[in-house]
């Protein structure tokens, strides 16, 4: 199976904050954040893999910034890490200035999808090969963070995460 890179797999979803979409803070909500991340992440695991997708799970996220209402709020995701049936995908959230057209990291996210087929049962995808020192850092990492999740979900026993275990040693 042929080799992707993450650039392969890049998507940019584009869009504003509306007041319907906002707290009481008029800041936009996390839910509405979560979901848009997660459209545009099933976008770069499908242009990876061109399979069907599902979320297996939301491995991290970081509200570090509120985003007010009536920001351009830039969602770009990329397949940070292929395993058998697995992806990670990077998610990073930029607002952008409206006088300036400066764009400021708000938030990022990774998200593990997996492909499957018309019955659902998981099914081989395409390996990651990273070009950017951020995409080789991010590949490099996202083992460790595949262990820690199947670990948090009950799927893995501590004893067979490795990379965890050569953290503490
Ligand atoms: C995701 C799903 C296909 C996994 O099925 P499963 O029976 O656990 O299948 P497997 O054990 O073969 O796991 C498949 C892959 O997912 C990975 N995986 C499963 N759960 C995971 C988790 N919590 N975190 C990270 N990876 C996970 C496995 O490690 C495996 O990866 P690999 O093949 O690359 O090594 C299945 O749980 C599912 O369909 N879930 C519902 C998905 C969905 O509807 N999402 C939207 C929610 S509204």
């Amino acid at each position: 199976m042929t080799t992707k890179t993450p650039q392969q797999s890049r998507t940019i979803m584009t869009d504003l904050v509306l007041p319907s979409e906002t707290n009481p803070l008029n800041n936009l909500f996390g839910g509405e954040l979560l979901a848009r991340m997660d459209r545009a992440a099933s976008i770069a695991a499908r242009r990876h893999s061109r399979r069907i997708v599902v979320t297996a799970s939301v491995n991290h996220v970081a509200f570090n910034r509120a985003v007010p209402l009536g920001s351009v709020v830039t969602v770009e995701a990329k397949v940070s890490r292929a395993f058998k049936t697995s992806m990670e995908v990077f998610i990073d959230v930029w607002i952008e200035d409206r006088e300036s057209g400066e764009r400021t990291k708000a938030n990022e996210a990774i998200y593990t999808f997996v492909a499957v087929d018309e019955t659902g049962r998981p099914i081989a995808v395409p390996q990651v090969e990273p070009e950017s020192d951020l995409e080789k850092e991010r590949f490099a990492a996202a083992l460790r963070r595949k262990q820690l999740s199947l670990l948090l979900a009950g799927k893995m026993k501590p004893q067979d995460a490795t990379e965890l275990k050569a953290l503490f040693e």
